[in-house]
């Protein structure tokens, strides 16, 4: 990717904008070859700080970058593509991170033929466990695919899914992080309640967390499986998860994230 493009600016660089910029700097991209933007001068001065990163105005990122990153929220997307639409080249390649909108949203809003590719991300880029979903969109090739993977790899796991499944990816994996850290707070709840301190209940809880996932990932069974083995007849677990059911966990995940794909596409909807 580094022999094809020069430079890569960050538009709208908030929370998901500077956690492409942070990763990839942590890879090894050169700072001399990255720009960003921001609406707020105390912003564009956070960035520079903390990354050495240029701050610009967005029509010089669109002329001085071959990648276009644009992480603005979606209310924002429209106004935006306003503004440097008609000042984009028809061969740059527009990288969307915005949740909801689709690809199309871009090209109507771009020259005739702009390549576009949507990427939809999550939070754990932060330390490099991201898992980024890419789809293409009407003039992306498979070259461009391949650049967007270059640029997000290092942040994680990428994989490539029709864009038709974006908005299911975003209720699974771009909120997914927000569900886990709502269970774990409240099994550090329900260790207080049954008289741990706040300290031990959050170490013990985190650490099986990761303990957990690392099995998840690294034994190749089945969740049921790894379930199986800690539920023991007649046990303490199996008595939890008799309550886990009662009280319809597993039915709210499917309702919660059913909510979260319909607030996805009513999002683009709203940003028309
Ligand atoms: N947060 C997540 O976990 C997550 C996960 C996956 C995907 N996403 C997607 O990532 C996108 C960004 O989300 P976020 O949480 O990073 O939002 P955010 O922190 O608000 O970042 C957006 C940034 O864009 C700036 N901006 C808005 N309009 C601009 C313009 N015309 N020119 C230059 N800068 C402009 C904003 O400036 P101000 O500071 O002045 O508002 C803000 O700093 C969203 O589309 C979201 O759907 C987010």
């Amino acid at each position: 990717m580094a022999d094809q493009v020069r430079t890569v600016a960050v538009i709208g660089a908030g929370k998901i904008g500077e956690l492409m910029l942070s990763g990839l700097l942590r890879s090894g991209w050169p700072v001399e070859r990255l720009l960003a933007t921001a609406r707020r001068p105390a912003r564009a001065r956070e960035l520079t700080e903390r990354y050495g990163v240029r701050v610009v105005d967005n029509l010089t990122a669109v002329a001085e970058a071959e990648v276009l990153a644009v992480s603005v929220k979606p209310q924002d997307a429209a106004a935006l593509l306003d503004e440097i639409g008609p000042k984009v080249p028809a061969d740059k390649l527009v990288i969307s991170l915005c949740a909801g909108l689709p690809t199309a949203f871009f090209n109507r809003r771009l020259p005739e033929g702009t390549p576009v590719v949507r990427v939809m991300t999550n939070t754990p880029a932060l330390v490099d466990k991201a898992v980024s979903a890419i789809s293409a969109g009407a003039y992306a090739t498979g070259e461009h695919l391949a650049l967007a993977e270059g640029m997000f790899s290092p942040l994680g796991a990428t994989v490539r899914v029709p864009e038709s499944q974006q908005d299911a990816v975003t209720a699974l994996s771009g909120s997914g992080p927000a569900y886990f850290y709502l269970l774990v707070e409240a099994m550090i709840d329900a260790g207080i309640l049954l008289g741990l301190p706040r300290q031990v209940a959050h170490e013990l809880i985190v650490q099986t967390a990761i303990g957990s996932a690392v099995m998840l990932r690294d034994s190749g069974e089945h969740p049921v499986k790894l379930r199986e083995a800690v539920t023991s007849p007649a046990g303490t677990t199996i008595s939890a998860i008799r309550e886990l059911e009662n009280h319809g966990v597993r039915a709210a995940m499917l309702a919660a994230l059913e909510a979260a794909r319909d607030r996805a596409r009513e999002i683009a909807a709203q940003a028309e």
